[in-house]
């Protein structure tokens, strides 16, 4: 899907900045919508965005409340080269709301990292922020990579959230085990920046949705 005019301005710089044979050629010139929620590892995020935009894709970063917590909007604003979207209501920038003006542009939606209170609002249908809203608005594939702590990642609620969200038509990237923030080893790290990136070119390229299990 075309970008929006106010994002537009610089495709063709990163068109010719990467040439695709250097890496995904699925992703050249897609449209992705970066939603990041409020864990440790929103830092990994910010290379994410700087990875897809290597590989010629328009990033827009989407944070939530929590998020601006953990990595600043300037990271995600320099990385992308594009203003950061936060707030649910902002008519000067987006008149018809940033949830479906975002939503119509992108080709794929990834939420990385995405919280426990992330995907239980998901799985509800909660729609009380920006990224959550957009989280309906959008048609396009959507793939989530959770990431948290391995005694929430266990948890029953946490669990019958994600096959929710996977019965619901969701990717969900698997969060692997490894070195935690809260100083243990355990399932719950958030899947690598270069997974993701691989992940969503799969899925541009008409691959299936990740599942638990499977990616
Ligand atoms: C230091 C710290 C680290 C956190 N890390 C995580 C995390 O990795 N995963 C998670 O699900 N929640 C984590 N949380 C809790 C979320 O920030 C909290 O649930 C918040 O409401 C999430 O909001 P959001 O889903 O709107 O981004 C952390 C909280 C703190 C204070």
């Amino acid at each position: 899907m075309p970008p929006s005019s106010e994002f537009g301005r610089d495709e063709a710089a990163r068109k010719q900045a990467v040439s695709p044979a250097d890496g995904y050629p699925a992703l050249a010139g897609r449209e992705v919508v970066l939603g990041v929620a409020g864990g440790v590892a929103a830092y990994k995020a910010a290379m994410l965005a700087s990875l897809l935009v290597k590989q010629s894709v328009g990033v827009t970063a989407v944070l939530t409340d929590a998020a601006t917590a953990f990595v600043g909007e300037a990271t995600f604003a320099a990385l992308t080269s594009r203003p950061v979207a936060s707030r649910l209501f902002d008519p000067g920038r987006h008149p018809l709301g940033g949830h479906i003006e975002l939503a119509a542009g992108a080709d794929l939606v990834v939420v990385a990292p995405a919280t426990a209170d992330f995907l239980a609002k998901a799985a509800h249908g909660v729609a009380d922020d920006l990224l959550t809203t957009l989280l309906l608005a959008a048609e396009c594939p959507v793939i989530l990579a959770p990431a948290m702590n391995a005694a929430m990642w266990a948890k029953p609620a946490v669990q019958r959230n994600v096959r929710q969200l996977v019965e619901d038509g969701l990717g969900i990237i698997e969060p692997v085990s490894g070195w935690l923030a809260c100083r243990r080893e355990g399932a719950g790290r958030m899947a690598e920046p270069e997974a993701i990136a691989s992940e969503i070119a799969r899925v541009l390229a008409g691959g299936e949705l990740p599942k638990p299990g499977v990616s």
